[in-house]
């Protein structure tokens, strides 16, 4: 069987690679449809091989669509993916708008494939940051269960988009020039700099980034009791979300343990000999698809706590990955009915 799929915000980081995971996993296509903003209308993107002009949405660009890839901010999710799902397309959608509605299941496929069956109509997928972690904690959490998380981003500026990647380039040139810097998508300088801040200030303190970070690990690994405790961070890198991860055990977790557990969970892999400086970082993991982990150790400050750094592309597994993956495993599961319209 073949889809017709549509890519709202095709013309965007997350959905140009959509287009290329697509392509690259031999995703059953019928037919796409490329969307974006009406400034893009008109413009001609590369999908195997084959030029297809861009579109502009509106409430009609979902007639005959069986899956919608949504990539274009929650705003455009919280107009356009009822649209979508109404006219009969399963809406895979990567912003924050409906992860945390009772109604949509919140997936990552390693994790709670089985949530996907519930959906009706919308389908969220959730931040780069708590993939890549749920990813990686969620195989041990089974054999162990964990009670507590505490965990430091260091996420790249792709995660905000084409303007901030635009911005760490023009920046750091400035810089490297002895120029004066004007910050525009960041509320300071982010080249040669660290930012405590993504998303909006809550009122507790948090930001909504870290409140997204702690809700949607719970909902996802259907663990609401587990206490955590986030701080994400900006910092100058392209591609590529880095994490420290604290994950306090119900009784002692070994680094061999980890090992062990890993060596059958999928999606996740490990880098880690300290004595060639194998570790996962940004940089080697840009491009990827897999989960990396390293620096295992127990940790010192508690009897069943342990350490690990985990690393993975947030535009791939982060975000496009982790949506075509969801795509795929309706697919294989059967649930997902193509469309009667012919594209
Ligand atoms: P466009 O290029 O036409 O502005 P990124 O987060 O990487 O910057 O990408 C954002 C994506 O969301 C782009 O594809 C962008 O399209 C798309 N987008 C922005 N505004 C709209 C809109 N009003 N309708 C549909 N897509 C939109």
């Amino acid at each position: 069987m073949e889809y017709n799929v549509a890519i709202v915000g095709a013309t965007g980081l997350v959905g140009q690679e959509f287009i290329k995971i697509l392509a690259q996993r031999n995703f059953p296509m019928k037919s796409i449809r490329l969307l974006a903003s009406d400034r893009s209308a008109g413009r001609k993107l590369w999908v195997n091989q084959q030029e297809i002009e861009v579109g502009e949405t509106t409430p009609d660009s979902f007639e005959g669509i069986d899956i919608a890839l949504f990539s274009a901010g929650s705003e455009i999710s919280r107009h356009y993916a009822p649209l979508a799902a109404k006219s009969g397309a399963v809406v895979i959608d990567n912003s924050a708008a409906w992860r945390m509605e009772p109604s949509v299941p919140l997936v990552v496929p390693e994790v709670n494939p089985e949530d996907i069956e519930w959906h009706s109509g919308i389908i969220a997928n959730p931040n780069c940051s708590t993939i890549q972690m749920v990813v990686a904690l969620y195989p041990l959490h089974k054999v162990n269960p964990i009670k507590r998380i505490v965990v430091s981003t260091y996420q790249s500026v792709s995660g905000t988009g084409v303007a901030a990647i635009e911005e760490l380039n023009v920046q750091s040139k400035q810089v490297l020039e002895g120029q004066n810097t004007i910050p525009h998508v960041y509320p300071h300088q982010i080249a040669f700099n660290v930012l405590p801040e993504i998303d909006v200030f809550l009122d507790d303190g948090y930001t909504r980034e870290e409140w997204k970070m702690e809700e949607e690990t719970k909902k996802i690994m259907h663990a609401g009791e587990i206490a955590m405790s986030a701080t994400c961070v900006r910092v100058p890198v392209l591609i590529g979300h880095s994490e420290a991860v604290w994950a306090e055990f119900s009784s002692p977790m070994m680094p061999d343990d980890v090992e062990r557990v890993f060596a059958g969970a999928p999606g996740v892999k490990i880098l880690d000999d300290n004595a060639i400086s194998l570790y996962p970082h940004a940089w080697m993991a840009a491009g990827t698809d897999e989960v990396f982990v390293g620096r295992i150790r127990r940790d010192t400050s508690h009897p069943n706590g342990l350490v690990m750094w985990v690393v993975a592309d947030n535009l791939r597994k982060g975000a496009a990955l982790n949506a075509v993956q969801i795509a795929e495993e309706m697919v294989k599961r059967d649930w997902l009915k193509p469309s009667e319209v012919a594209k």
